[in-house]
């Protein structure tokens, strides 16, 4: 439904500066009798907090939230009917900085959209016999309040004495306040959401509240999260409670900000000081932390006085996944808690410092787990039209959407290449063509512009790019830097997009664009194979994640697949299970590994804990996913590169390993209309458990081995059909299976994790690779020389029987042994 937009937007008169006052605006307006209906519908350049009669519209929060502004700016609509008497009536909001006119981006710049906060409403007023429509106009008044100051990166300044009593009810004395003025903004932006608003999904209380070795007062929430806090407080007028927030505590027990940045991150409450308990939150900020500073509390802070307000679009959650496995576990909670962070209206790389931008890279790594996780059709759905929006104004994909950055962004993989693999990704996820229609200019458009970069071979051998960003081996102050030859990672990825953008043509009856892009696909192929790959398979210029590039895109097939899968392995390997890979490899190893046949390598690179490992951050308590694996070292101190949030969710992808290879789920064709089952167990699991509410309705996948028998019971529903892959089957019995509840269980090979012992032959422990690799990790920690548990002399002999013949060996030896055995 959509109705012409009949007011104008109107704006205070002065432009706002570095802390400046939110713009309180307000009208009063007349209720005739029998009124039908009112709705109000509510936008703004800035942060819109609506108010009828003295009243708070509506439940979402930072509306309208962050889009293309000049192409797209979100309405709000609200029921107000309840809300209004005949008579006089008023309505009214404050608008904050928000991301329209406050200090947005690394740049240190204001000012993207706008100088000064403006504001667009329209009230609807139906009556059984006409209606009328009160718009914003110059009748409006203008003034200030209780919000001194706000940014979004810096926090809010919130003075309750200057809380203006009645301003936005009818009656109230607006004469001191001045006239509103016309903004020119040109309506065409205005839109209905795609997106779903931002909400207080959830509520934290403190898990501690503790005073620092520096006497500072800290409450810890317990989780790395995005939102804001909420206090409850009682004391003097004037008197200012300061809350400054951090994501980690210094190994001196003080809270670090250096993840911060620039960004203040910094909330004032003064009060109001009537005597009775004051409650208050920020309404123009958010924050990414886990603790809060605390000062200038009256009398002593309790666990009942602050509570922190989690803060995310509001989207339908979809995905579920569990093991035996804490460590696991945590490791997904930790990939859900960083989606939860970064989905703030935008999908953002952090939420923390001066940055928050919805850098394309990261979403373009994370999209399958976060279509997993969450319904987000709508978040992205809308943010692919803006992208689509600025490429058209532009000429270029923008490294962030919406764009903020002061120069062009070259086409780069990865990055740029998000205008072809979300569309895809998306429709995988919910089988609807009409995504891919929606995108189809701009996928196009993106690789029509990247065929016109090629060399004379084919190749994307020139132009910028950010390669393997973050290889764990790249120089501190070099991201792209990393051991993978950038444009061979460029290549990669444009063999993949240029197949996307083939069949994608293909799909919406686009014939002769789909046989333009797979020719263009073929040129690619023949131009990576000839520049990069061996005869035998091999690489040049070998990494791990130039082998995850070509084994997990379909680069290579056949024998030189093998082959590269067994390099893989190998390099895997060599690098001790440890991370060795960036933001393009890091999501493709260990699909990699598994499909040339070393499931045993991928358990092993998942549950390695040493540094830089998926496990490292969660020994050490982490509970969101870093930016880097070394954010934190193993000695409490920060990595200070300046890449260092502890809120990132772009390596957090390697959780649709989990949900597909661990858990079992895999579509097989768009929208999950029908799935491989398949669960693969290993890594010494017992059990999974995976959940996912597709768009026919609810698969369901838990397998558990318990005293040599496996119980698997998969659910999918009613109009879809599934091939379930029995796993550790004697037989390897598959089964066809349609909608419904199915159940097996059958006796297997295994027993669940082996029980190893001191008297357990070196051979069987060589046998089971995870293992044996603790087993190696604590001889080579105690002894000069290595054990070969496969050499004939050793292969037969027990731990204990080892032990006999290492000369003199050291005390700790046999107890380190003991540990990991038993584990
Ligand atoms: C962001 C990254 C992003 C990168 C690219 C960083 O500052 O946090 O995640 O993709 O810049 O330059």
């Amino acid at each position: 439904m959509t109705r012409p937009w009949n007011g104008t937007f109107i704006s205070a008169a002065k432009p706002n500066d570095e802390g400046t006052p939110a713009v309180y605006f307000r009208k009063s307006f007349v209720v005739e009798p029998g009124l039908r209906r009112a709705v109000l519908e509510i936008t703004g350049l800035g942060i819109v907090e609506p108010y009828v009669n003295g009243g708070r519209v509506g439940d979402d929060v930072l509306s309208p939230g962050w889009t293309s502004y000049r192409h797209r700016l979100d309405v709000a609509s609200y029921d107000v009917t309840e809300l209004l008497n005949p008579g006089e009536n008023a309505v009214g909001a404050i608008v904050g900085e928000g991301w329209a006119s406050g200090r947005i981006g690394y740049e240190g710049k204001r000012h993207h959209y706008t100088d000064r906060a403006a504001l667009y409403a329209q009230l609807t007023l139906e009556y059984f016999d006409g209606r009328t429509i009160v718009t914003t106009d110059t009748d409006f008044r203008v003034g200030t309040g209780a919000v001194r100051a706000n940014s979004i990166y810096d926090g809010e300044t919130y003075n309750a004495a200057r809380e203006v009593r009645g301003w936005s009810e009818a009656g109230f004395d607006d004469s001191g306040w001045t006239t509103a003025s016309v903004f020119e903004w040109s309506l065409d932006a205005l839109q209905r959401p795609v997106a779903p608003p931002i909400r207080r999904v959830e509520e934290l209380a403190p898990v501690r509240i503790l005073t620092t070795p520096g006497g500072r007062t800290l409450v810890d929430f317990g989780q790395v999260l995005t939102g804001w806090v909420r206090i409850t407080v009682t004391g003097e007028a004037g008197r200012t409670v300061t809350l400054r927030h951090a994501e980690l505590l210094t190994p001196e027990g003080e809270p670090e900000y250096e993840t911060l940045r620039t960004a203040q991150a910094t909330d004032r409450y003064l009060l109001e000081g009537s005597g009775e308990p004051e409650t208050w939150e920020p309404r123009f900020t958010f924050h990414g932390f886990r603790y809060t500073e605390v000062n200038g509390w009256p009398g002593e802070l309790t666990a009942d006085d602050i509570r922190a307000v989690v803060v995310h679009s509001d989207m339908v959650r979809t995905g579920w996944f569990t093991t035996s496995d804490e460590r696991l576990d945590r490791l997904h909670e930790n990939v859900l808690w960083s989606m939860r962070g970064n989905f703030v209206g935008v999908p953002t790389d952090c939420p923390q410092r001066d940055e928050r931008l919805g850098w394309t890279g990261d979403l373009n790594a994370f999209a399958p787990t976060a279509a997993f996780l969450y319904d987000v059709r709508g978040v992205l759905g809308s943010w692919l039209r803006d992208l689509a929006a600025e490429q058209q104004e532009k000429g270029f994909v923008p490294w962030v959407v919406p764009d903020v950055l002061s120069h062009p962004s070259a086409p780069t993989a990865l990055w740029s290449d998000v205008a072809v693999s979300l569309p895809w990704a998306l429709y995988q996820e919910y089988g609807d063509l009409e995504i891919l229609r929606g995108s189809y200019s701009s996928m196009r458009a993106f690789i029509a512009q990247v065929e016109g970069l090629l060399d004379d071979n084919g190749l994307w051998s020139v132009g910028y790019q950010f390669g393997d960003w973050l290889d764990p081996d790249a120089p501190a102050d070099d991201a792209s830097g990393g051991k993978t030859d950038r444009h061979l990672v460029a290549s990669a990825y444009l063999f993949k997009t240029t197949c996307e953008l083939a069949r994608t043509a293909l799909l919406l009856g686009e014939t002769e664009d789909a046989e333009r892009f797979d020719r263009l696909h073929r040129r690619v192929t023949k131009a990576f194979h000839r520049e990069y790959v061996a005869p035998s398979g091999r690489l040049v210029g070998e990494s791990a994640t130039a082998y995850a590039l070509a084994i997990a895109f379909g680069i290579l097939e056949g024998e030189q697949r093998t082959r590269a899968g067994q390099r893989l392995a190998e390099l895997v390997a060599k690098a001790g299970y440890r991370i060795s890979t960036g933001f393009a490899g890091t999501p493709h190893v260990a699909d990699a590994l598994t499909q040339t046949g070393h499931l045993d390598a991928a358990y092993l690179l998942l549950t390695e804990t040493e540094l830089p490992s998926f496990l490292y951050p969660v020994t050490i308590g982490a509970t969101t996913i870093w930016e880097r694996w070394d954010s934190v070292r193993p000695d409490g101190t920060l990595n200070s590169t300046g890449m260092t949030s502890l809120n990132h969710y772009a390596l957090g992808a390697v959780a649709s390993w989990l949900h597909r290879v661990v858990g079992g789920i895999a579509r097989t064709t768009p929208g999950y209309k029908s799935m491989e089952i398949a669960p693969r167990p290993g890594g010494g699991l017992t059990s999974a458990h995976t959940i996912h509410d597709t768009v026919h309705g609810r698969v369901e996948v838990e397998w558990r081995i318990h005293q040599g028998v496996l119980a698997l019971n998969v659910t999918i529903p009613e109009g879809t059909s599934a091939r379930v892959a029995l796993p550790l089957h004697p037989d390897e019995a598959v089964e066809q299976i349609s909608g419904g509840q199915h159940t097996w269980r059958y006796a297997v090979d295994t027993d669940g994790p082996i029980e190893f012992t001191m008297d357990t032959p070196l051979k069987e422990i060589v046998g089971h690779p995870l293992t044996w690799r603790k087993v190696s990790a604590v001889f080579k920690k105690h002894l000069p020389y290595p054990i070969d548990g496969n050499a004939p002399e050793a292969a037969a002999m027990s731990l204990n029987l080892l032990m006999t013949v290492i000369p003199n060996p050291p005390a700790a030896l046999e107890e380190d042994l003991r540990k990991v055995l038993q584990r």
